[in-house]
């Protein structure tokens, strides 16, 4: 049975020269999950970056599954040591986010934007996912950081079509052929490359992109905070890119990635 249906691999070799040394490529055809793949292997000098095009077990955030159809979308992970300290690393979602939507900006006329803390959306519908992780192979730790980017899909399951989307279903008309996913993966991979290894010096920078580009901000939200829910208005991100609420009495509450927030009146969302 051919898995990719008669459509192409995506091209290992194209990505590799894309980025030159910056990253070690790989491309898999099938796997259980690219983060998984990533969390067992003990990454050198240089940050490694594994594009699969099908996952038997993909994840999401919170242990959701995470499915795709092969050959259409881009399934990632890297494996890398930033040069900040490990308690700084949680900032890397907030980075990668940065990152996804820089990727998309600049290789799309989208205008994507972050919903706190993980999901990318564009027209209020997710296109990408975050999932980042570490783990330390061989007693060295280091940061996996795998994304679920909607490219070239044109049909999702009914009860995620209110709520997700692809870049090119976002462009419709705009577009009569699939997008090149070598060129996004090379784009995503160049931000990244900035982004990650700019967790320390270079993050209220990031922190600044983030909330230039955040579908939250301003907006009265629902949360589960150390599980009690609130709601309040979305304010700020603080300097670790905490989500800061202010609440009806008046208090203040942060919110860490660990926890669950949804827009107020939004029902449901992308993972029922
Ligand atoms: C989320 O939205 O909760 C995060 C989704 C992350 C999905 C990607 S697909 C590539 C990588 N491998 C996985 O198993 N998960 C991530």
């Amino acid at each position: 049975m051919d898995l990719l249906d008669g459509r192409g691999m995506l091209n290992e070799e194209v990505i590799q020269a894309g980025v030159g040394g910056r990253w070690a490529v790989r491309v898999m055809e099938c796997v259980t999950s690219t983060n998984d793949e990533l969390k067992a292997r003990v990454v050198g000098e240089t940050p490694e970056v594994l594009f699969a095009e099908h996952q038997t077990a993909g994840r999401g955030r919170r242990d959701h599954v995470w499915e795709a159809p092969p050959g259409q979308d881009l399934l990632m992970s890297v494996a890398c040591r930033p040069s900040a300290e490990a308690a700084q690393w949680p900032r890397a979602t907030t980075a990668a986010a940065v990152a996804v939507c820089e990727a998309i900006e600049s290789e799309t006329p989208l205008a994507p934007l972050i919903k706190w803390p993980n999901d990318i959306v564009v027209n209020g519908r997710k296109v990408a996912g975050i999932l980042a992780e570490s783990c330390s192979p061989g007693g060295r730790v280091q940061l996996v950081l795998g994304i679920g980017l909607n490219v070239n899909r044109e049909c999702f399951e009914p009860f995620l079509s209110e709520v997700a989307t692809s870049l090119r279903l976002a462009l419709g008309e705009r577009v009569h052929r699939p997008l090149d996913r070598e060129a996004l993966a090379v784009s995503l991979l160049e931000r990244l490359a900035v982004r990650l290894f700019a967790l320390e010096s270079g993050f209220p920078a990031i922190l600044e992109e983030a909330r230039n580009r955040s579908a939250l901000l301003g907006r009265q939200v629902r949360a589960s905070v150390r599980g009690v829910r609130v709601f309040g208005r979305a304010i700020d991100l603080d300097r670790e890119g905490g989500l800061v609420l202010q609440l009806s009495d008046g208090s203040r509450a942060v919110l860490t990635s660990a926890e669950e927030v949804r827009p107020a009146g939004e029902q449901g969302g992308f993972w029922k």
